[in-house]
């Protein structure tokens, strides 16, 4: 019987020792220390002993049986780290992955407009300034020389805010109310860009949205002349296209602005984009900001940021720019 046990021992070590999955050591422990195994069955054999014999066997199969246990447990140890490792490796996440630049995640391309145009103004010497997005009628009509029930007013299809008095409140529809605070906040000389998020009630197409952004430019100095507006113009327009990118200046009507014009930018395949407006600051509104015209004039410029950022890229369509398709954005 002891032989047999060593060699059910050996055989039991062996097949312990192969086991590959913690299934198969679950299995074998059955087989070697269950109801129907070996050990059990020598253990009821027994009974029929005689006293000294049974005690010896007894304890023989008390030593195989620990034995036994003991080589399953080890087994069972080194089976659980190993399946921890490998799922600890499958779970790993690759993150030398992140290091190639198109997996990379990248600010969307309208805020990095707006921040390469604000990069161009502050060299150029001016200052960034921001404004609310809910502004007063005074601010964004009344101060710029839109006077109440003025048909300018209906250039815009303003988003009226339900509070206060009737139409007193709105979504701004431009940055230009920002000229406005800088110039009742701020004492001249003034060389500020103002860049922000504007509301109309339209209807999204390809070139319109009902919330888009617009950049204000604001210089107000001594001999401020329509020549520095052109010049700047010329200036950002090179800096932000490139050199071989013009502008131009056609008369145009803003109740803000007297001279007033809308500035195109010119292609190098020559065909001209129509991107903002901008003139000489009327002097009802230096003076509505507490300012004398005649000792301070300025420019200002206004144009869509959105606009600027699908003309560098060639996107044709506006509501490409806020699907929020990762896909189409992640190009640029
Ligand atoms: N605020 C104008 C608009 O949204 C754009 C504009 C025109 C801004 C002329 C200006 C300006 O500062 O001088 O249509």
């Amino acid at each position: 019987m002891d032989h047999d046990l060593d060699a059910h021992l050996a055989d039991a070590a062996a097949a312990i020792v192969a086991a590959v999955d913690l299934d198969e050591v679950r299995a074998l422990d059955a087989e070697l220390l269950g109801r129907r195994s070996v050990i059990s069955t020598a253990k009821k054999r027994l009974g029929g002993l005689e006293a000294d014999e049974r005690r010896d066997a007894g304890r023989r199969l008390n030593e195989v049986r620990a034995e036994l246990e003991r080589l399953l447990d080890g087994r069972r140890t080194e089976l659980e780290s190993d399946e921890r490792v490998h799922r600890l490796e499958s779970e790993r996440l690759d993150l030398t992955e992140l290091d190639r630049g198109r997996r990379l995640g990248h600010r969307h391309v309208v805020t990095r407009t707006w921040e390469h145009l604000e990069d161009l103004f502050v060299g150029m010497g001016y200052t960034v300034v921001e404004g609310p997005e809910i502004e007063d009628e005074w601010h964004n009509f009344g101060a710029l020389n839109f006077p109440l029930g003025h048909p300018a007013r209906d250039m815009y299809d303003t988003l009226y805010v339900d509070y206060g008095e009737s139409m007193s409140t709105l979504l701004r529809t431009h940055t230009s109310p920002v000229q406005i605070r800088v110039m009742e906040t701020t004492g001249p000389p003034i060389y500020s860009v103002m860049p922000g998020r504007v509301f109309r009630s339209d209807t999204a197409d390809a070139t319109h949205m009902p919330v888009f952004h617009q950049i204000e430019g604001l210089v107000v100095d001594r001999d401020t002349t329509f020549g520095d507006l052109a010049g700047t113009i010329q200036a950002f327009t090179a800096a932000y296209f490139g050199a071989d990118f013009e502008s131009r200046l056609r008369p145009s009507y803003f109740p803000f602005t007297e001279p007033s014009a809308e500035f195109d930018i010119r292609r190098p395949d020559g065909s001209w984009l129509e991107l903002g407006g901008c003139g000489m600051v009327h002097p009802e509104v230096l003076r509505a900001c507490g300012l004398d015209p005649e000792e301070w004039q300025g420019f200002a410029f206004g144009f869509g940021l959105d606009r600027l950022a699908l003309m560098r890229h060639g996107i044709d369509d506006l509501r490409e720019l806020f699907r929020n398709d990762h896909r189409f954005l992640s190009q640029f």
